[in-house]
């Protein structure tokens, strides 16, 4: 008996995928088809796979080819399918040419011929109308969106907002490249032309861009922080629910999913019950940027504090009891470094953030039995650990991460728009508010609002 395997996402499944497993079958007796998770997909860097693995794996089985189905979930498994099934002949289409020569060591390596003009990225491509999205702030993280929405698919970016003219004239000589059109007069003519839009402007103008643009009813991917009060947050989740639009909180370290990993393992009880999360995230800004001469909405809290208190939130919930700030300040009067003390009813957090003072990015979740330490730069979480009293028995992950981290939550900004998933369980409204209610404190105690 000939064993043959094959391998593939087989998302949106088509003619394509129809005609390969008839022919991988046609090459021997017995097919196997392996097909890939959703994690390993992402991992590999395919973000947008529309069907969950049960749909495709029921439509692999009803073409009647597959004899045996299997699930690819991490690199290097072909080998070990290789050879715990005995197969005979390994195959993919052409497209995948030479990638897999190597496995000639172990069987007979065969490449069949790709029917065209059909593929599922092209089927995901029309599936849904493209959404159009406008920039509002064209400085450095509206270049960096640029450059990365590139990897996610749905979206074309093709305008940008900004009355700022100093600011406009940088933009347009870094990203000429992207031939955008930029408004520097008129907001509500800017949103008139896009169907969402990335508020990347200064911390102040956020709420206010987001409220008229959830108004006009257009998707919203704001900037953190979303708003300065918790009302002014709830405000606005309350105001895309009517609208029936997107609201997301753009901490992308919450979209990456590596830390989504992390926080599999750490509610997975392996570890115990959570007493304490410690999260550092620190970058010295340069000297002229904005967050070190800005004497009101500058400081290390205003601009890294969301990237912090974001897994103290996401482990710890959004009910704490109290909430303490301390900080060095610059000559300005804003902060270079601020650590915030946050009490729960049985667990305790800290969050340190700095622009002027750098430390070591780390985030630390200990627990009755043990604790997860994600090295620096913890919001990349490319890889970690679980340790336990005992030093021998260290578990270490390194979840892929791809990219400079906001692929990911551009591609979660499109599910969302296009209704692929479930809720927004990677950074809820509930507990993008509940890092709100901490910037309040913040912004109140320092006269800020
Ligand atoms: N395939 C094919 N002809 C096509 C599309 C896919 O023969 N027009 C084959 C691929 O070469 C692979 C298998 O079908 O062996 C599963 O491919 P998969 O990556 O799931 O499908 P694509 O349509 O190529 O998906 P994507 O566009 O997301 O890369």
């Amino acid at each position: 008996m000939t064993k043959v395997i094959t391998y593939g996402t087989f998302d949106l499944f088509h003619e394509g995928h129809y005609k390969l497993l008839e022919r991988a079958k046609a090459l021997g007796d017995y097919l196997i088809v392996g097909v890939t998770t959703e994690h390993f997909d992402e991992a590999r860097g395919k973000f947008n796979v529309i069907d969950p693995i049960m749909k495709r794996i029921e439509n692999v089985k009803n073409t009647g080819f597959a004899d045996m189905i299997i699930v690819e979930d991490h690199e290097g498994q072909k080998i070990e399918d290789i050879q715990k099934y005995g197969v005979d002949i390994f195959t993919l289409g052409s497209d995948w040419v030479g990638a897999f020569d190597y496995l000639n060591a172990l069987c007979k390596v065969v490449y069949l011929e790709r029917t065209p003009n059909i593929s599922s990225t092209m089927l995901r491509g029309s599936s849904f109308k493209i959404t159009k999205v406008g920039l509002v702030g064209t400085g450095r993280i509206a270049e960096r969106f640029l450059a990365e929405a590139r990897y996610a698919s749905g979206l074309a970016v093709i305008s940008a907002y900004n009355p700022d003219m100093e600011s406009v004239k940088n933009f347009k000589k870094n990203c000429a490249e992207y031939e955008i059109e930029v408004e520097t007069e008129d907001y509500a003519r800017f949103l008139k032309s896009v169907d969402a839009v990335y508020i990347a402007s200064t911390h102040e103008t956020h709420y206010e861009y987001a409220k008229i643009a959830l108004n006009a009813g257009k998707h919203v991917l704001c900037e953190k922080p979303l708003a300065f009060t918790r009302t002014e947050s709830e405000e606005l989740y309350k105001l895309a629910a009517y609208k029936g639009v997107i609201l997301m909180e753009a901490i992308k370290a919450a979209y990456c999913p590596g830390f989504q990993q992390l926080l599999n393992v750490v509610q997975s009880g392996k570890i115990g019950e959570i007493k304490d999360v410690e999260a550092c995230f620190s970058r010295i800004a340069r000297i002229e940027s904005r967050e070190r001469t800005d004497a009101r909405y500058g400081g290390a809290f205003l601009e890294y504090g969301g990237n912090a208190l974001m897994p103290i939130i996401k482990i710890l919930g959004k009910d704490y009891e109290s909430v303490t700030f301390d900080s060095i300040d610059n000559e300005l009067g804003t902060d270079d470094y601020t650590k915030i003390q946050i009490r729960y009813k049985d667990a305790m957090a800290t969050a340190k953030v700095g622009m002027a003072v750098k430390s070591e990015g780390q985030l630390i979740v200990a627990g009755t039995k043990g604790y997860v330490i994600a090295q620096s730069p913890w919001w990349l979480t490319e890889k970690f650990d679980v340790r336990y009293e005992d030093e021998n028995l260290i578990e270490h992950y390194e979840p892929k991460f791809i990219g400079d981290g906001l692929r990911y939550e551009i591609s979660e900004f499109m599910a969302k728009i296009h209704g692929i998933g479930e809720k927004n369980y990677k950074l809820t409204a509930g507990e993008s508010i509940a890092i709100t209610g901490i910037v309040e404190e913040f912004t109140r105690k320092r006269g800020i609002i």
